[in-house]
């Protein structure tokens, strides 16, 4: 049971997902320190000494699921203020069972919505959209401007509920911050059921665990990625945004940011791998994959995002950083 709190609370969706953790451990490293952090995630933390407290910012973990009404009722309070809603089923799941991506996802979106319009509360919600919600010819030429055309179900829940909450922020009931990430690499722990997951396994696997990986796309593939340090400081930016600067030429809401990202391949990645970390090239099996290749193929490889960079939003710099970054903070 999560006892309503004087303070105001920061909600995180997911929280114990790969970003959900690093975004936790990042708010409190803020000076400005959250009221209460309340982590609500459908797994407890694994393994359980990976929960993360702190002497004076109370962090409560509920586990329980997005689309269950009792628990949202407990985790959403008069005391919320900021959401920042992870919580997701990834894509290659999202594409195999339809209905699981449609009800989390969409669902769980919108009944996170619901919760909030009930209270009468207006707190900021931090979305995290994807560049799967571009497809089509747009990909080859993609601005922040494209028009969107997802080729995948997850990319179609993201565009619904980009959709749902930039509504919602123009007619004043929420405040959404809709972030439409890159690939977020390089990726620690045990891969997961994203199409992206090789980007991350061809430097985890020979680097950190010196295991053979598979590459089931073609190594010149076009890529866009950003490191997880660009992306929690994104996510951290976006709530703090102000909401004046977050309208289009015309004065109207605009809620959907297209985050800087790096463009890159695979086969730069697996050469930036070798020259940083001194891994072993061989161990990465080129092994087309014509399902993953169908997904990733239909992602944009390179985005012009000058009205993100204007807002402050920023890229890493190139290859290189991205798996020191990942040497640096989860090769342990
Ligand atoms: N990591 C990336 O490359 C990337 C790229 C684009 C967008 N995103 C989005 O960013 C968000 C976080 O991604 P991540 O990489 O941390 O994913 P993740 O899979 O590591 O974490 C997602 C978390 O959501 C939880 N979850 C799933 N269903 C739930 C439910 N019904 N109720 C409560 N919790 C539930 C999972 O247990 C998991 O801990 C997701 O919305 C994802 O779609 C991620």
């Amino acid at each position: 049971m999560v006892s309503p709190h004087v303070h105001s609370d920061i909600l995180i969706t997911g929280g114990c997902g790969f970003l959900g953790r690093k975004l936790i451990l990042s708010l409190l490293a803020r000076t400005q320190l959250p009221g209460r952090i309340v982590v609500l995630d459908a797994f407890p933390p694994s393994p359980p000494s990976t929960a993360i407290s702190h002497d004076t910012v109370p962090i409560v973990y509920r586990t329980g699921s997005i689309l269950d009404t009792k628990v949202l009722n407990e985790v959403i309070t008069s005391s919320t203020t900021c959401i920042y809603h992870l919580a997701a089923v990834v894509s290659a799941q999202a594409e195999q069972d339809w209905n699981l991506g449609m009800q989390v996802n969409f669902d769980g979106t919108r009944a996170i919505a619901e919760r909030c319009l009930e209270l009468g509360i207006k707190p900021v919600v931090v979305f995290t959209s994807s560049l799967a919600v571009y497809g089509g010819e747009v990909v080859k030429n993609c601005s922040e401007d494209s028009h969107i055309m997802p080729q995948s179900s997850y990319g179609a829940e993201k565009a619904m509920c980009e959709l749902l909450l930039s509504d919602l922020s123009r007619r004043g009931l929420l405040d959404a911050r809709i972030l439409r990430l890159p690939t977020i690499a390089i990726r620690p722990g045990k891969p997961n059921a994203a199409a992206s997951v090789f980007i991350s396994g061809i430097v985890r696997e020979p680097l950190q665990h010196k295991q053979k990986t598979v590459l089931p796309v073609d190594e010149k593939t076009l890529i866009w990625i950003a490191s997880p340090r660009s992306a929690i400081k994104a996510l951290v930016h976006a709530s703090v945004v102000p909401r004046e600067t977050l309208v289009d030429a015309q004065g109207s809401r605009r809620s959907v940011i297209t985050l800087p990202g790096l463009s890159t391949t695979p086969r730069d990645l697996i050469d930036a791998m070798v020259r940083v970390g001194g891994g072993d090239a061989s161990l990465v099996e080129k092994k087309p994959d014509p399902k993953i290749e169908a997904i990733v193929g239909t992602w944009p490889g390179d985005i012009d995002t000058p009205w993100a960079k204007s807002l402050g939003f920023e890229v890493d710099k190139n290859v290189d950083d991205i798996v020191k970054i990942f040497v640096e903070d989860d090769m342990h």
